[in-house]
């Protein structure tokens, strides 16, 4: 098999890591196996142990490989949107020799000059996307390549992200055996797979319920304009339902997931299912009504604050509606409350491939189609970024600037894990605080005001 043919997109999240192994042939793209293992060192979306996240993304790894028969050397990775900063940028190179046709080298070259002129302080590019070039006076050219000219201009978007962070994500998958071929920003990714052509080009806001955080992304115009991160998700749920239960994490996630209703008008009371219940020797008979108040409790909150932010930037009344994607997606009724909570139009994504017939693959899928999406002149730049991590990832060290107690009260928790710490997590205000600390940037935070 040859490698050039195959792709592997690493979701590491919050719950759980996803790798999916495609294989393009014949302009086809079949997904060949998938790894879907516990996550473990990371919180909210970011690896905050890297040892840990590390083997748990081996672990994933290894059954994506042995599921596909390929050994994965190299993986596209995605990144929490709310980590990038995604600015406007432009350089410009004089050509000396106005008779030679413009080739890779002149590409790079003017990506370089465009990086330098707006590179800030303390982050790290991950990509350029170009959008236009111009030769001398002449603009709105996608690809320069074989045009001759005296002067060379790009403008594009340069995605940027605090250095500790992408470190820790470059040392874990390092550390897991295989190199990065790409870094993605995951929401930039999902809406390209997600989302029909229109959608994408007169907005829609593409919403990721996962286990750890809940993302909203405004796409329009083709590109992504705002997003905003509620750092709750489907194991706040799956918590909320073992303390009013009292059972045990694993026993609440997997009633959540066999029974778990989103909306409790659609809930039946006469419905019943039994549990055990801690320090019972009877099981306990529990009706699917109480179970979907809970878990429409903790979603009105999520949903709920999502739509103030959405409201406050204007977001909300896009043609397109909500798209939702992410584990949580996949429980029943969903849309309907989403569609109550917005007032809008809500669709759930599922990934249309055997094997990955579930709202939560959404991300991973995505990553490989970005990847084979690429064109020559964006592979070309992303090339400049390639080489540079290449040299450097052999002698990656642990990063020492990282605050001991930074992450402190970040303790990974998984549905199925024992938290004690859960319920004394940083308040919402809190927590984007520290995040603003640390450097995060909303450069497109304010497009629609
Ligand atoms: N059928 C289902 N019904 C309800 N919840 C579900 C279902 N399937 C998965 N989930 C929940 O979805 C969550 C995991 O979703 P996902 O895999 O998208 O999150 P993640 O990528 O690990 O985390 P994050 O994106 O927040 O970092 C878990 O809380 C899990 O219990
Ligand atoms: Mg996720």
């Amino acid at each position: 098999m040859k490698e050039s043919d195959i792709y592997v997109g690493l979701d590491i999240g919050t719950t759980s890591i996803k790798a999916i192994v495609a294989q393009r042939i014949d302009g086809q793209t079949n997904v060949i196996g998938v790894g879907n293992e516990p996550s473990a060192g990371v919180s909210r979306g970011i690896i905050v142990d890297i040892d840990k996240a590390a083997s748990a993304i081996r672990k994933t790894l290894d059954q994506a490989e042995a599921k596909s028969g390929v050994k994965i050397s190299s993986v596209i990775v995605g990144l929490p949107a709310d980590l990038v900063s995604i600015d406007r940028c432009s350089g410009m190179i004089s050509l000396s020799d106005s008779t030679q046709e413009i080739g890779n080298r002149e590409i790079m070259d003017v990506a370089q000059a465009a990086i330098s002129n707006n590179l800030p302080q303390e982050r790290e590019v991950i990509n350029l996307l170009p959008e236009e070039f111009k030769i001398d006076d002449f603009d709105d050219i996608s690809d320069p390549r074989g045009m001759v000219g005296s002067r060379l201009e790009l403008t594009g978007r340069l995605i940027t992200g605090p250095k500790t962070i992408i470190h820790n994500v470059r040392k874990a998958v390092a550390n897991a055996g295989v190199t990065i071929d790409q870094l993605v920003v995951g929401a930039e990714a999902e809406g390209k797979t997600v989302l029909s052509d229109s959608e994408q080009d007169f907005g829609t806001i593409l919403m990721d319920l996962g286990g750890g955080q809940s993302t909203a992304a405004v796409i329009h115009d083709h590109e992504l304009k705002y997003i905003d991160v509620d750092h709750e998700g489907g194991q706040y749920i799956t918590k909320d339902i073992s303390s009013v239960l009292n059972i045990s994490l694993a026993d609440a996630d997997s009633i959540k997931r066999e029974y778990g209703i989103a909306d409790a008008q659609y809930a039946v009371v006469d419905n019943e299912f039994s549990i055990e219940v801690v320090g019972q020797s009877q099981p306990r008979k529990i009706n699917e009504k109480l179970l979907a108040e809970i878990i429409e409790a903790r979603l009105d909150q999520i949903l709920g604050r999502l739509k103030d932010k959405l409201t406050a930037v204007n977001a909300l009344g896009m043609p397109g509606g909500i798209v939702l994607t992410g584990g949580v997606a996949s429980m029943p009724k969903i849309a309907e409350l989403a569609a109550n909570t917005f007032g809008m139009n809500v669709r759930v994504y599922v990934p249309d491939k055997m094997g990955l017939r579930h709202s939560s693959f959404a991300l991973g899928l995505a990553l490989v189609n970005y990847a084979i999406e690429m064109s020559d002149v964006e592979r070309v730049i992303y090339d400049i970024f390639a080489t540079n991590h290449t040299a450097s990832a052999a002698n990656l060290e642990p990063e020492p600037e990282q605050d001991p107690d930074q992450y402190q009260e970040d303790a990974p928790v998984t549905d199925e894990g024992n938290d004690s710490s859960f319920f004394s997590r940083r308040s919402q205000g809190q927590q984007q605080k520290k995040r603003k600390k640390n450097g995060f940037n909303f450069s497109l935070k304010n497009f629609f005001e």
